[in-house]
């Protein structure tokens, strides 16, 4: 059993009360609402939501509820404080952390005269560098030292108002991003009950997995909306359409196409998004989003040619040219438009693709070279290492077995990665750059 006290005694505050207490820790609540405090103390919830009343009163009848106006009081009763403070949109949409940013300094003061470490876990959402500034903000305050002292978690709850109870008990997930050992176990320890996979992560990630997920919500709201909206004007149920959508779990609802690196290409997506955008255009249906796509696909083509730009070098290197591993298809190909843009840009340019060479010694597909990159052919290495031996920068745009040691072999060439090699020995070299992260 824990003893936890809880800053923020709203939506998330409320419902995290009283599902701690179901698991069997000791929580007081804390907020600058003395009406919701009052509530808290009397076993009451300070919300409306689906079975949290009969939740709290049963923690609060087994002795595990308590509430205080005082920071102090509740910091010195417990060994865990969560921050479910609010952090709403400021007027230029920025998250306001003023009111957490508050909380952490009643929290700190109250560190000042305690003796025990004490683990402050941030629930609200909160935007990325919040965990350290927090921990700056309580060494300031409290002077005690974060490790020593006391440290800071992020620990993002993942909670659906209407369903929060529930939602709380059973997360997806449960996200810890600290650096201190001792806090990540004390946190399993204190979830051990919910039986959810436990992520361990740095305190970056756990911050901006909120703001990922909510929005990724929002654009499968609006997504699923525009294509309704679509299949209404052409007389198609739009729910038949995407029932079978989220049927397909190996391309639509699964990790495929999820990992940052370089633009689509190819001959089906950016041909079928193209006639889908004349279908919304021509039945008079605004479809933004899906207006939008192609646009950010050629906004991350030029991304990369700005990167190249700021590398500054004259001579450079593509291995991969074709629309992706695996196929000599050029149609579309994000490669060729990069290549052409680099040559744009007065540098000298050698390539390397091993399916074009495959093609080009078996005599496939020999038309479709010479129409579509007469002007490149003559750049094609056979050699990848000749290639890279040859050019002071290298994007590496498929998943080639050879650059890794090609990274080490050659530590006066930058190697710019678009697919990401997962080789975590090479990522760290200087001269390895990582396109998306
Ligand atoms: N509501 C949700 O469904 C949900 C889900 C996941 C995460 N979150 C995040 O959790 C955080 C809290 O959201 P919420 O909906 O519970 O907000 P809320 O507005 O319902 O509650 C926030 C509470 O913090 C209190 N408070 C303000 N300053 C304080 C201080 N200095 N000390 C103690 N208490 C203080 C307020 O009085 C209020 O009761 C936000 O960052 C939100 O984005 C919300």
């Amino acid at each position: 059993m824990a003893s936890i006290s809880v800053f923020g005694l709203g939506y998330v505050g409320c419902v995290g009360i009283a599902c701690l207490a179901k698991l069997g820790h000791k929580v007081v609540g804390c907020d600058v609402d003395f009406n919701k405090v009052s509530r808290v103390a009397m076993g009451l919830p300070t919300i409306v939501e689906r079975d949290i009343d009969e939740v709290m009163m049963e923690g609060f009848k087994a002795g595990l509820i308590s509430a205080t106006s005082s920071a102090e009081e509740a910091v010195l009763k417990s060994e865990i404080s969560f921050l479910c403070v609010g952090t709403p949109n400021a007027s230029d949409g920025r998250l306001d952390t003023s009111f957490l940013m508050s909380a952490v300094k009643s929290i700190a003061n109250a560190i000042r005269s305690k003796s025990t470490f004490h683990i402050v876990v941030i629930r609200s959402t909160v935007p990325p560098g919040t965990n350290a500034a927090v921990s700056e903000l309580i060494e300031k305050v409290s002077g005690k030292r974060d490790g020593i002292n006391f440290t800071v978690v992020s620990n993002p709850e993942f909670l659906r108002e209407g369903m929060a109870v529930s939602d709380f008990l059973n997360p997806p997930i449960t996200v810890i991003g600290s650096r201190n050992r001792r806090a990540l176990n004390k946190l399993k320890e204190m979830y051990s009950g919910l039986g959810s996979e436990v992520v361990e992560v740095d305190p970056k990630v756990a911050e901006i997995i909120k703001f990922v997920n909510n929005s990724y919500h929002a654009l499968k709201v609006a997504f699923g909306n525009e294509i309704g909206a679509i299949c209404k004007k052409l007389d198609i149920d739009s729910h038949q359409v995407m029932d079978l959508f989220c049927k397909d779990t190996q391309l639509n609802i699964s990790p495929y196409y999820f990992k940052p690196g370089f633009a689509y290409g190819g001959s089906c997506l950016p041909k079928d998004l193209r006639g889908l955008n004349f279908l919304a255009e021509s039945n008079q249906v605004e479809a933004p989003i899906l207006g939008s796509i192609e646009n950010s696909n050629n906004l991350h083509i030029h991304r990369v040619l700005e990167r190249v730009q700021q590398i500054g070098v004259r001579s450079v290197g593509i291995v991969g040219l074709t629309f992706k591993a695996g196929t000599d298809d050029l149609r579309n190909s994000a490669a060729i438009r990069l290549a052409e843009a680099v040559l744009g840009k007065g540098c000298t340019l050698r390539i390397y693709d091993r399916y074009l060479n495959i093609a080009r010694e078996k005599e496939t597909n020999l038309n479709e070279l010479n129409k579509r990159i007469p002007h490149l052919l003559p750049l094609l290495d056979k050699d990848v290492e000749s290639v890279v031996s040859k050019t002071s920068l290298v994007i590496v745009t498929v998943k080639n077995p050879e650059i890794p040691d090609l990274i080490r072999k050659y530590p006066e060439i930058h190697f710019l990665d678009l697919v990401r090699m997962k080789d975590s020995a090479v990522e760290t070299l200087p001269n390895y750059e990582g396109f998306c992260w």
